[in-house]
């Protein structure tokens, strides 16, 4: 018989909580598309998620069918990946809360994501927003995932998911793999084209402060346009001095793959005008055949519902082995 190693298990999500941006695109999604070959790897629509802050349900139905076609269009191969919503496999909910009763109050108030979006403007706290974490912490640990693709902002989160499986190892044996993120070199964190010194968000109340995948050509140019770049004229790269100028270059980084400093030699004698335009041109060039993509993929609604129950059904099989672990572990009765 020939052996095979076991590929690395790859595992991440979005929260359909506002439009697909190129942000997500950037931190995560290039990621989980240049992983999908060398890894096992699960993507997930994070609907439970999205409901910690509220959602209208009309809004949330038709946003989950955009976010399945944008991975699908943005190169995800239902094949090769497991890709499901998180609310048809319910043992994520139920290893949630298991892992709270090994979390510490503290842990969790400790969460900058949490402190940010409960001191918001009339923010509505519930319960769901300060316990996020654990319930990310699941999503990763059923899976005995051992990589996760995400941008710089969730690296808190993975720190404790990786303490709630040490912990949990700790006292019952070796049941969670400890996982590592994985964060990429250039573009973790996009900021926002209004105020580069905050993270661009699909919960920015401006939609002018970020670029959907699905913006049009026409809004694309006009965000760019309107982009807040820094004093002075010159095209240098420095988050520091220049937050909004090297966001951008950055952005036209990526998505024309080309250097930075490449970059900075072009834009020698130009001004913020012509990054902006260049940058546009560059984003709505790589989006055209994802967008022509997705609305044929988009269209065809019982084609993703097939999409999402094979990737459920899978995912199923895979969370119940690990959850039986864990109720194994506590001495919960065999259920027959
Ligand atoms: P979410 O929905 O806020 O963001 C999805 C992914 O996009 C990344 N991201 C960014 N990357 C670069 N620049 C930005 N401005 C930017 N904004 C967002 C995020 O880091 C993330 O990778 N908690 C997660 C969803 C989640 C999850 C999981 C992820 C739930 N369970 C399990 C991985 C594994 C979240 O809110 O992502």
């Amino acid at each position: 018989m020939v052996m095979t190693a076991a590929r690395p298990v790859v595992l991440s999500g979005i929260q359909p909580s506002g439009q697909l941006l190129i942000s997500h695109y950037v931190g995560a999604m290039r990621n989980w598309v240049a992983m999908q070959d060398t890894h096992d790897s699960l993507f997930m629509l994070v609907d439970l998620h999205a409901i910690t802050v509220p959602q209208d349900p009309a809004t949330l139905r038709a946003r989950c069918y955009d976010f399945v076609a944008l991975y699908l269009a943005a190169g995800l191969d239902a094949q090769k990946n497991t890709i499901f919503a998180q609310s048809h496999v319910s043992a994520h909910a139920e290893l949630g809360w298991i892992l709270n009763c090994y979390t510490h109050m503290g842990e969790l108030e400790r969460m900058t994501q949490f402190k940010d979006k409960s001191t918001r403007a009339g923010a509505v706290i519930n319960v769901g927003l300060f316990d996020y974490p654990v319930l990310m912490a699941a999503d990763i640990l059923l899976y005995q995932a051992t990589h996760v693709p995400v941008g710089a902002d969730q690296k808190q989160h993975l720190e404790l998911t990786r303490d709630l499986a040490i912990r949990f190892n700790h006292q019952y044996g070796e049941v969670f793999t400890v996982p590592e993120p994985f964060i990429p070199q250039t573009g973790a964190r996009i900021m926002s084209l209004q105020e580069p010194t905050k993270k661009m968000s699909k919960s920015d109340p401006s939609a002018l402060s970020y670029i959907g995948l699905l913006d049009t050509p026409d809004v694309i140019l006009k965000k760019f346009k309107k982009a807040v770049t820094d004093s002075g004229s010159e095209i240098r790269f420095d988050p520091e001095e220049k937050p909004g100028v090297s966001n951008l270059l950055t952005l036209l980084s990526i998505f024309s793959n080309t250097e930075i400093p490449a970059l900075e030699r072009h834009f020698e004698g130009q001004g913020y005008g012509a990054l902006k335009v260049q940058t546009a041109e560059a984003v709505i060039a790589f989006l055209a055949p994802i967008q022509e993509k997705f609305a044929a993929l988009r269209a065809d609604e019982g084609a993703l519902d097939d999409i999402l129950a094979d990737g459920a059904g899978r995912a199923r099989a895979r969370a119940e082995v690990t959850l039986r672990r864990v109720y194994d572990a506590h001495g919960f009765l065999p259920r027959r």
